[in-house]
C-alpha cells in the first residue's frame, strides 16, 4: 500500500461531550501538534507514531479518524462520483472487508444511512469495474472502516484508525446495571483534579469502572494495554515494529504496586462480585471494594476525592430519588470532611435534594442522558463549615 499518512498529517480524535479539553491535554502530552479542541473532539497533526500513540495512550479518545480527502457534493450523484474518483485500491484490496459510517449535517443530504450506502456502492463498483471482483461489507468486524462526514456540501472522507470504540479497553468481562463507559470514567477522574496519592472513593461502584480507570491512571498502565487490536493494524501500511516500540515504552513507564488508597463499596453483592472480577482481569489488586450501603461505609482519611455515579431515578419510585440524594449530601457532610466530592447525574430533582452548593459544574453526557458533573467541597469540620448549603 502506498503511504498515505504524511509526516504532518491532520487527524481528528473523537471524545464524549465535556471531555474536549482533557483530550486536548492528553494529545499534547503524547507529542501531537496543532492540537485544537472542537465539539466532541480535538484536531491535531502528527506522524504515524503520533497516530498509534493517540490510539494506545489517550484515555479520553473514543476513536481517531484519519481524513484522507475532501470534495464538494450537492446531490447523491455528486457524492457517488466524488467517492469513485479516489483510487481506493491504493488503500486496500478486494480481499479486505469494509464498513462505512456516515454522519450528515447538511441541507443537501438527510440520511446518514443512505450516504453510507451510496459510498459503499461507489467503492465496490470501482473495484468491480477494475478487478471484476468486489470487497465484502462486514459491519461486525471489518478490516477497513471508512467514515464519510458531510457538512452542508463539504464531504470529508476518513479512515477510522481505531476499529471498535476505544472505550472497549478489553479488561471488562462483565457489567452490572448501567455500567459506565470507560472513557467517561477516565474523563470524570481527570476533571475532578484527583492526583494519584490522594485517597479515591466510589461508594456506589457498580461494576467498578471509576475505580478501575483510577487504578490504571495511578499505575500508569496504558489504556490500550488490554486491547487485542486496533483498526490500523489491518491496513497495508501497518508498522508492527513501531507499535511494539510504543507498547514497550509504555510498559517501561508503568508504576507497579500503587500504594495509595483506591476503593469503595456497593450495596449489591452481584455488583461487587463483577467489579472484583474486572479488577482481577486488569491485574489491579490494590483496590478495596466492600459490600456495604454507602451510609455504613467506613474510611479513616482526612481528605481525598469521592466520585460517584448514583442511580438517576428511572427505576426508583417518585420521592425516593430525593431521599437518596439527601442521604448522599448528609453522608458527605458528616463522613467526608476535607474531601472533594463529585457526582454525575441526570436527575434534576436529585441535585436539588443534595443540600449543598457545587463549587464546579460540567455538562456531560452519559450515553444518551444529558448530565451534570458536580463538584462539592466539603471543608473540614474544625474550620468554619465553609461549604455552602443549598437554600432550595
Ligand atoms: C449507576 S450504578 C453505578 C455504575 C458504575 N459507575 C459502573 O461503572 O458500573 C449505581 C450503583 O449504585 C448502587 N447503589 C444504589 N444505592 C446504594 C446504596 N444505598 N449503597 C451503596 N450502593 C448503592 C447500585 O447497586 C448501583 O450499582
Amino acid at each position: 500500500m502506498e503511504e498515505f499518512i504524511q509526516p504532518k498529517h491532520s487527524f481528528l480524535a473523537k471524545t464524549l461531550m465535556g471531555m474536549e479539553s482533557i483530550l486536548a491535554e492528553e494529545l499534547t502530552s503524547i507529542g501531537a501538534e496543532n492540537v485544537l479542541p472542537v465539539k466532541r473532539g480535538a484536531t491535531f497533526t502528527g506522524d504515524k507514531s503520533v497516530l498509534y500513540k493517540a490510539n494506545y495512550l489517550c484515555r479520553t479518545a473514543i476513536r481517531i479518524l484519519v481524513p484522507i480527502y475532501e470534495f464538494t457534493a450537492h446531490n447523491e450523484q455528486m457524492l457517488y462520483d466524488g467517492i469513485k474518483k479516489f483510487e481506493w485500491d491504493q488503500l486496500f484490496t478486494y480481499k479486505n472487508s469494509l464498513a462505512i459510517n456516515g454522519t450528515v449535517f447538511s441541507d443537501y443530504f438527510n440520511h446518514s444511512h443512505y450516504v453510507s450506502l451510496k459510498t459503499k456502492d461507489a467503492i465496490v463498483d470501482q473495484f468491480r469495474d477494475k478487478y471484476t471482483i468486489r470487497p465484502n461489507v462486514d459491519t461486525e468486524n471489518p478490516d477497513i472502516m471508512i467514515n464519510v462526514h458531510i457538512h452542508q456540501d463539504k464531504v470529508t472522507v476518513s479512515l477510522d484508525s481505531s476499529g471498535s470504540s476505544l472505550h472497549l479497553r478489553g479488561y471488562k468481562k462483565d457489567a452490572k446495571e448501567a455500567p459506565m463507559n470507560e472513557v467517561l470514567a477516565a474523563g470524570l477522574i481527570k476533571l475532578s483534579g484527583w492526583q494519584p496519592g490522594e485517597p479515591l472513593i466510589d461508594f456506589m461502584c457498580g461494576s467498578g469502572t471509576i475505580l478501575s480507570e483510577a487504578a490504571l491512571i495511578a499505575e500508569n498502565v496504558a489504556p490500550g494495554f488490554f486491547r487485542q487490536q486496533f483498526g490500523f493494524e489491518k491496513w497495508g501500511n501497518f508498522e508492527e515494529d513501531l507499535l511494539n516500540k510504543i507498547k514497550g515504552t509504555a510498559k517501561e513507564a508503568e508504576l507497579n504496586a500503587y500504594k495509595g488508597f483506591i476503593g469503595g463499596c456497593d450495596h449489591s453483592p452481584g455488583a461487587v462480585k463483577v467489579a472484583l472480577q474486572n479488577l482481577k482481569e486488569a491485574g489491579l489488586r490494590n483496590i478495596e471494594i466492600e459490600i456495604s450501603d454507602f451510609k455504613k461505609y467506613h474510611h479513616n482519611f482526612e481528605g481525598g476525592v469521592v466520585i460517584i455515579n448514583p442511580p438517576y431515578g428511572e427505576r426508583l419510585a417518585v420521592g425516593d430519588i430525593e431521599a437518596l440524594y439527601k442521604e448522599i449530601g448528609d453522608t458527605w457532610k458528616q463522613q467526608y470532611k476535607g474531601f472533594k466530592c463529585w457526582m454525575i447525574t441526570s436527575s434534576k430533582e436529585g441535585i436539588k435534594s443534595i443540600g449543598l452548593k457545587p463549587f464546579k459544574k460540567y455538562d456531560v453526557m452519559n450515553g444518551a442522558l444529558e448530565c451534570k458533573y458536580l463538584g462539592f467541597d466539603i471543608y473540614a469540620g474544625s474550620k468554619k463549615a465553609k461549604y455552602t448549603e443549598n437554600e432550595g
